[in-house]
């Protein structure tokens, strides 16, 4: 199974998609953490995206597209992976189903977390009281306000894009974690009973 777990910065596709992966053996796919790690190791990948990440904006679709490729490429996914924070563009969904399509495989569901902006903005807030001055970068009041304009502008549109392919299903991410865990469950469950989703 190939998930792509969609939403805006804070609406808990990180939180879903760790959980997946301790569950389920789904491994996480996490855009933001490996070029984080890459900031946090010097590499040159991570110097190339350190001021970028920190304002909020995109790194360039050609660097994560290789990125992603290149971790799908190791053994443990070999029966598929949670996309966390990928794709974020058009370019980028396109460019993922050409890696698939290319090993014989898809995108089989995209699992939407609908938060509203006010909640998305007191989680954040709330990582940020909780990290004990080690906030990270990106995670200010004003970062947040860019990367949630980002994300309606860049990455909003996917929603049509993967509604069009019959692969979209939205679910309440302003429940309650374990309700939300619950809500993803339910679906990859019956996904995996039919075999496809059936949509409606
Ligand atoms: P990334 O790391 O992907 O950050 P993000 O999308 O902004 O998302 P967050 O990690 O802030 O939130 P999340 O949705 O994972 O929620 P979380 O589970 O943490 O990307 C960072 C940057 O990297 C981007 O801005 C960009 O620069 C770059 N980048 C990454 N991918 C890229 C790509 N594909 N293309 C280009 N650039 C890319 O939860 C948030 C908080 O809420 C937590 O404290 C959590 O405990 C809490 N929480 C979660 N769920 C719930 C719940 N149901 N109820 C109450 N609290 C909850």
């Amino acid at each position: 199974m190939n998930l792509v777990l969609f939403g805006p910065p804070g609406s808990g596709k990180g939180t879903q998609a760790k959980i997946l992966q301790e569950r389920r053996g789904m491994p996480q796919l996490s855009t933001g953490d490996m070029l984080r790690a890459a900031i946090a190791a010097g590499t040159e990948l991570g110097k190339k995206c350190k001021a970028i990440i920190d304002s909020g904006e995109l790194v360039p679709d050609e660097i994560v597209v290789g990125i992603i490729a290149e971790r799908y490429d190791r053994p443990d996914c070999a029966n598929g992976a949670v996309f966390d924070g990928f794709p974020r563009t058009i370019p980028q969904a396109e460019a993922l189903d050409a890696m698939l399509k290319g090993r014989g495989r898809k995108v089989d569901l995209v699992i939407e977390l609908k938060v509203d902006d006010a909640v998305l903005i007191g989680r954040v807030e709330q990582r940020i009281k909780e990290s004990g001055g080690i906030a990270r970068a990106d995670d200010t009041p004003e970062t947040l306000k860019n990367r949630l304009a980002v994300y309606y502008k860049n990455t909003a549109p996917l929603i049509a894009y993967y509604k069009k392919q019959g692969k979209l299903v939205t679910v309440d991410g302003m429940a309650p974690i374990e309700e939300v865990t619950k809500a993803i469950a339910s679906v990859l469950d019956r996904v995996g009973r039919k075999g496809c989703l059936e949509v409606g």
